[in-house]
């Protein structure tokens, strides 16, 4: 491990260095071929990483569970009502309290501002495993299954289509960061924060490549490397779900749609997929979609960043 991270936290792809990013994806290669092989890789030997969910999840709970085993740790998994937090607990003391007990933790929740301030006041390292406003830990394994694909990032460009969710909002971080293009298409009234946006564009610039946000998704997908998208409505949405469906109609990706893109364009989704919504089965399981390789490449990454900052 050639970067030094101990005692890092990972809140937003945003406060990596491009160094760092890479030294993940080299520390992810390394781990995974590892994992394939069958050779021990014990680096958290004894350790304990606390997961804590307010919202439900398949692949980042039984990825980051399986990660931490397989590097000789321990998982401990919490949800929202296990915990004193929220209820009779602020963040601060349970972050106090159990930085006395764990090595890291892990937590998915809605509110970005309790994440930074668990990380603020935790003494252990603390990853962000999905707010409203974030989800780096996908986007890392996501850029890192471009790169296995590709053999780089640089100069490719990512459409997204769909909501300026969280998901869009990482991806902005993330692609500005390698210096891939990032076209999003999203209806009005649903884009991207404008924060998230002028940072991306700072880092594109610095970067020499392109940030756009479009109302037009064939214009958005027009020669992209890579189509992207996720659900109308995520997780805490569930009620606006009817009113987006409607609204997100002429945002589905489908063979109409990605003909605009490169022939050998690959198609990408964090999951779950709500199939006839945003993706068709027919994008979703045709041999440009490497759905199931970006699920994958969560556990891989995330041993890589359990690794270096644990
Ligand atoms: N992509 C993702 O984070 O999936 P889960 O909600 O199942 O964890
Ligand atoms: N935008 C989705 C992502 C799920 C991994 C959500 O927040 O529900």
């Amino acid at each position: 491990m050639a970067i030094n991270m101990k005692g890092k936290d990972l809140i937003s792809i945003a406060d990596l260095t491009l160094e760092e990013v890479y030294e993940i994806f080299d520390v992810s290669k390394t781990l995974k071929e590892k994992l394939y092989t069958g050779e021990p890789h014990r680096l958290l030997e004894g350790k304990t990483l606390g997961m804590i969910f307010a919202k439900p999840s398949t692949r980042t709970r039984i990825s980051f569970e399986a990660g931490i085993y397989q590097l000789g740790g321990y998982g401990m998994y919490f949800n929202q009502n296990d915990l004193q937090l929220g209820k009779s607990e602020n963040v601060h003391d349970t972050a106090k309290v159990l930085s006395r007990y764990l090595n890291g933790i892990m937590i998915r929740t809605f509110s970005h501002q309790d994440v930074v301030d668990l990380a603020k006041y935790a003494s252990i390292p603390v990853i962000n495993g999905l707010t409203d406003l974030l989800h780096p830990c996908q986007v890392l394994a996501d850029l890192f299954t471009i790169l296995e694909k590709r053999r780089r990032l640089q100069g490719l460009k990512l459409a997204y289509i769909g909501d300026g969710n969280n998901m869009a909002h990482s991806l902005l971080n993330g692609c500005s960061k390698v210096g891939m293009d990032i076209s999003i298409a999203s209806p009005s009234g649903y884009k991207p924060l404008k924060e998230i946006v002028e940072h991306a564009e700072k880092n594109a610039k610095y970067m020499g490549s392109k940030v756009e946000i479009l109302d037009d998704p064939v214009a958005a997908v027009k020669n992209a490397d890579i189509v992207y998208t996720d659900v109308w409505a995520s997780m805490g949405q569930e009620k606006e779900a009817v009113e987006r469906k409607k609204k997100f109609a002429p945002f589905q990706v489908n063979p109409g749609l990605v003909k605009n893109a490169k022939d050998d364009y690959l198609f990408m989704h964090c999951l779950p997929a709500h199939r006839g919504d945003e993706v068709v089965d027919e994008i979703a399981d045709s041999p440009n979609s490497i759905i199931f390789d970006e699920a994958e490449n969560r556990l891989h990454v995330q041993k890589a960043v359990m690794a270096l900052i644990m």
